[in-house]
């Protein structure tokens, strides 16, 4: 196992009811902010059980962060944070809004531009106290401390993290998700799946315990994704799926391992060039990583291919690839399309040296674990995955 630094201060309240309890987790004083999305929280009743909770202490409210939130968008929350001297930032909603909220909490207390954080690595030394009530399981983001952020003025879709910007608690209750869309359950799952991945399909690095930690996830995934699918108010399947994605990126399972994180990065550029959703980038991008580096990743595939998909016998590259071929097939299984040209990309034909372009703009220049992803390679990546 190699070195490690693990820290995570997120106190997590998992369950039913729990968000009539985030006030004791607030300071009295505290003058708190509320982020939320496009209303779906108005819809299912968790703006008013936030409401309630809150009743008695000093709030206002900031609606609208949408998917994939923009800086424009935050910086007018960033304006009424300081505006109203808020010193707490609650965030309800999915991942982009717990995103969007670690921004806000972060440009509030930043002295300067705050698209520096994420254009230069401008450093955050301080942020506002965040509380998270989610009601998407799919990014962890509710219990770590990365926000990835777009602009609509440049087309940027861009990643920062900081020590200051974890949560101080998140609820987790799993009630909250039985209002989601098929789609976004779906992409939950695979997105969680992906975050997996990213920390387990390296090489083997003498971490045992992550690796079983890993598969555990994977299995769990792979077992009730389907069925959070078919029975969108099964309380004991939402609880599980939803702590296995807080799990998939809390830290944990990527102590003292290597980690990849090309498909995301692959990823994120597509949905700024092409607006799909983060997890359908995932979904198109994983299987051609596992493919192009099936070399490098070759010892791990095997295990994976035995200990995931029970294919333990016979010739090791066909247990390889009959990995990959499972992988994919589970995507699609759950409705999320595993190649671009199912999503409608105009002009598909052309992403491969778009994609490319734009990671050696941002200067990625040598993704995956080993940094031999050159943009290049990305795009041949991408040019068998249309
Ligand atoms: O905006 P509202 O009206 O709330 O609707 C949202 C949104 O349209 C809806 N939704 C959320 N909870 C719902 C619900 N609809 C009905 N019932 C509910 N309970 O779902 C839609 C998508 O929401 P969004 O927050 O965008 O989805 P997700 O949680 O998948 O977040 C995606 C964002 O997170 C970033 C992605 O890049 C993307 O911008 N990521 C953040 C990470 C992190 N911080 O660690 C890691 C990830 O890899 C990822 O990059
Ligand atoms: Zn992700």
């Amino acid at each position: 196992m190699q070195n490690f630094s693990y820290y995570n201060p997120t106190r997590i309240l998992f369950g039913e009811g729990q968000i009539a309890s985030i006030a004791s987790h607030i300071p009295a004083h505290a003058r708190v902010l509320v982020t939320y999305g496009g209303g779906s929280i108005r819809k299912n009743g968790v703006y008013d059980q936030v409401a309630a909770a809150l009743a008695g202490l000093t709030w206002f409210e900031f609606g609208g962060i949408e998917p994939n939130p923009r800086y424009e968008t935050l910086m007018r929350a960033v304006a009424l944070a300081r505006l109203e001297r808020i010193d707490f930032v609650l965030a309800v909603g999915g991942g982009s809004v717990a995103d969007g909220s670690k921004f806000i909490a972060a440009a509030a207390r930043f002295e300067g531009e705050p698209w520096d954080i994420l254009a230069r690595h401008a450093p955050v030394h301080a942020a506002l106290p965040l509380g998270v009530v989610l009601t998407l399981p799919a990014t962890g983001s509710e219990s770590n401390g990365f926000a990835v952020i777009s602009r609509e003025a440049t087309g940027d879709k861009l990643s920062f993290g900081s020590e200051h910007c974890y949560p101080v608690f998140a609820v987790l209750d799993p009630r909250t998700t039985f209002s989601l869309p098929p789609r976004q359950v779906a992409n939950g799952v695979v997105d969680a799946f992906v975050h997996t991945m990213e920390q387990y399909m390296t090489y083997p690095a003498d971490a045992p315990l992550q690796d079983r930690f890993a598969e555990g996830i994977l299995h769990t995934l792979i077992e009730l994704g389907p069925q959070a699918l078919a029975r969108p108010d099964d309380y004991a399947v939402r609880a599980s799926l939803m702590w296995s994605a807080t799990l998939a990126l809390n830290g944990l399972i990527g102590c003292g391992v290597p980690q990849d994180w090309a498909t995301h990065m692959i990823g994120h550029e597509i949905t700024a060039e092409f607006g799909l959703d983060h997890a359908q980038t995932l979904a198109v991008v994983l299987p051609g990583v596992l493919r192009a580096r099936r070399a490098d990743k070759r010892a791990k595939l095997l295990q994976y291919a035995a200990r995931v998909w029970n294919r333990a016998d016979g010739d090791e590259d066909a247990r390889i690839e009959a990995a990959i071929v499972a992988t994919e097939r589970f995507f699609e299984s759950l409705g999320v399309p595993t190649r671009l040209a199912a999503y409608g990309v105009a002009e598909a034909a052309a992403a491969p040296a778009k994609i490319s372009a734009r990671l050696a703009a941002h200067g990625f220049k040598a993704l995956g674990e080993h940094g031999r992803i050159t943009p290049a390679i990305a795009g041949e990546i991408l040019a068998a995955r249309l």
